[in-house]
């Protein structure tokens, strides 16, 4: 196993399935840019293998499954259900939640417990405007399947102060309501957003997120899981909601992830353009292949940052979020 000199091991693996999204939210795709047609992707059984490769090279404990939106791809059902055979701790799924109904027979049938939902408003004009396509209708109906299947559901919020800041207590009432955990995500500084100045227009620190948030309950910190990105809190007698404060509290020193995108690059910083062709990898017999691949983790390994993120021009749909 790689570790490094801060102690930081991978042990979590996210796969992008597709860079393909099936929404064009403002701080992920720039204005006026046509959704592209996902290009050069693996197939599901080489993503399987490089899978396989990793948890046994790297010594991955949990996977999350992302995009793009991954339920978009034709290779959701089969990567998933492979991915269920495998000896994994933890599998999760981000999604925007559009295709959530369709799939909740799979889910169902593959006894999926964990599942994070995109959602930033409650509000179905501001919905469109922020997503520019997609149905709230339709996700709120399958965050609510998904609870009724007895999933654990989680909602990720980008509050961006132009956009949404307004629906930072709505959410949180929606989801303490139904005892799903929300996750403020800070907005992170990538992609088009590095830019222009529409990052510093749209950010909103934990500080202004907890200031909206008390002014109207009461919210103590929480201690959160060791190896947790998020800083929790409790609502006291309501329930608990989690902030991803890349900017205002970084977790680089802490670091455990590893992201795999949809046309086989490995990357070991989602703040690093920098990557790593796996294909060469995923036609050598798995003995070779597994020897191969201890260099490469350690090349991604020291791509990481080593105390916050500092941006990249990179796009979360390609790398996965
Ligand atoms: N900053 C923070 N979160 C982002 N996401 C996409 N781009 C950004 C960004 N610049 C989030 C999405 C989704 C998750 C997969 O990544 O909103 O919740």
């Amino acid at each position: 196993m790689i570790i490094d000199r801060f102690g930081r091991q991978f042990q979590n693996l996210r796969v992008s399935l597709t860079a393909a999204c099936n929404y064009a939210c403002t701080y992920c795709v720039p204005d006026g840019k046509k959704l592209q047609p996902a290009t050069a992707e693996l197939d599901g059984e080489h993503l399987l293998y490089a899978v396989r490769l990793l948890i046994d090279g790297a010594g991955i404990e949990k996977l999350r499954i992302t995009g793009g939106e991954p339920m978009l791809s034709p290779k959701f059902e089969p990567f998933l259900r492979g991915v269920c055979e495998l000896d994994l701790h933890d599998v999760a799924i981000t999604t925007n939640g559009q295709f959530l109904p369709k799939y909740m027979p799979l889910l169902r049938d593959v006894k999926f417990k964990r599942l994070n939902v995109s959602l930033d408003t409650l509000d179905a004009s501001h919905f469109r405007s922020i997503a520019r396509s997609g149905d709230l209708a339709i996700v709120l109906q399958g965050i609510e399947m998904a609870c009724e299947a007895g999933m654990k559901v989680k909602v990720n919020m980008v509050p961006l102060k132009t956009a949404n800041f307004d629906q930072v207590v709505p959410l949180l009432d929606y989801c303490l309501d139904r005892g799903i955990e929300l996750r403020f995500i800070e907005l992170m500084n990538m992609g088009h957003l590095k830019l222009n100045d529409q990052y510093e227009k749209d950010f909103v620190s934990l500080d202004m997120l907890l200031d909206a948030i008390r002014s109207k309950y009461e919210v103590v910190p929480i201690t959160a899981e060791h190896d947790s990105t998020s800083i929790r809190y409790e609502v006291v007698g309501r329930g608990t909601f989690g902030v991803i404060a890349n900017e205002s509290e970084p977790f680089c020193r802490s670091c455990s992830r590893l992201r795999l995108s949809s046309n086989g690059h490995l990357y070991g910083c989602l703040s690093n353009t920098k990557h790593y062709d796996l294909r060469p990898l995923l036609s050598m017999p798995y003995p070779l292949a597994l020897n191969e691949l201890q260099g490469v983790l350690s090349s991604a390994m020291g791509d990481k940052q080593s105390i916050a993120f500092t941006g990249e021009t990179t796009v979360m749909k390609f790398i996965g979020g």
